[in-house]
């Protein structure tokens, strides 16, 4: 089975629409020196705001631009109405997005998203024709307490309920330990490895072999250049999330380079 490895880079609340477009450009410019044919999917998921500048950058006129897809960092289930701040699928359509983060450790931490809204956020996703990117993973208190393995199980089966084995197949999940998020503490590649089984097995359970083979999950967490090549060499890790270091084009596209061995 071969899955399409993917980089994408979460550029989480930075940016404005200008600085959006620098960095768009500048990531462009070196991934256009690139083999396409080993080129894994490169993603960038801007603030809200910036959408529209970064889609612009994105035209399909043979430079090499078409090479990058757009992302959005989140979306709200419900279509429209009195919900204050948050934003539709529909109008994500406006800037073509094909892939949207949910269930990122922030997103849950920090704004108390629940399983259950994840789940109603992934059939809102899937049934637009977008892609979702299912993020979960352990603090380090859970870690510590030996309970990754099922807290891991639990927030997968939870954000799943309901979606055909097709549908599964086509999303990904990111795998991102909390403790690993910004810290500079990669979690050891063979450990990422191991966990990242443990979720391909919790999705057969789910949605069936075929789906577990073919759904794409990636490792999220302090990932650099540095470490992406053994990242990439793993068994089962499909790519990478990346933070702070898709910040600066150079580093993006650095780690674009290290998943191209895979
Ligand atoms: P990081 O963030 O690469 O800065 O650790 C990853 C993420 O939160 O997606």
């Amino acid at each position: 089975m071969t899955r399409k490895p993917i980089i994408a880079g979460n550029w989480k609340m930075h940016n404005n629409s200008v600085q959006s477009k620098e960095l768009i450009k500048g990531i462009k410019e070196k991934v256009k020196e690139f083999d396409a044919d080993k080129l894994p999917e490169i993603v960038v998921a801007p603030v809200f705001t910036s959408l529209a500048a970064v889609n612009e950058e994105l035209c399909h006129c043979g430079c090499g631009c078409n090479r990058v897809k757009l992302a959005a960092q989140n979306v709200y289930f419900e279509p429209k109405g009195a919900f204050t701040g948050e934003i539709s699928i529909d109008m994500l359509k406006d800037f073509e997005v094909s892939y949207i983060i949910i269930g990122h450790s922030e997103r849950r931490q920090y704004f108390g998203e629940t399983d259950e809204m994840i789940n109603k956020k992934a059939k809102v996703i899937l049934d637009n024709g977008i892609i979702p990117i299912i993020c979960c993973g352990e603090t380090l208190e859970q870690r510590e307490q030996g309970v990754t393995d099922s807290h891991i199980a639990k927030q997968i089966t939870e954000a799943l309920k309901g979606l055909s084995a097709e549908e599964v197949a086509k999303s990904v999940i990111a795998y991102e330990p909390i403790w690993a998020i910004g810290t500079g503490k990669t979690c050891d590649s063979t450990e990422a490895n191991r966990v990242i089984k443990h979720i391909r097995s919790v999705v057969e359970k789910e949605a069936g072999k075929e789906a577990a083979d073919a759904i794409r999950i990636l490792y999220g967490g302090s990932v650099k250049p540095e470490t992406i090549v053994e990242q990439m060499a793993q068994s089962d890790i499909d790519g990478a999330l990346v933070g702070g270091a898709s910040l600066k084009a150079d580093s993006f596209a650095d780690i674009v380079k290290g998943a191209m061995a895979k």
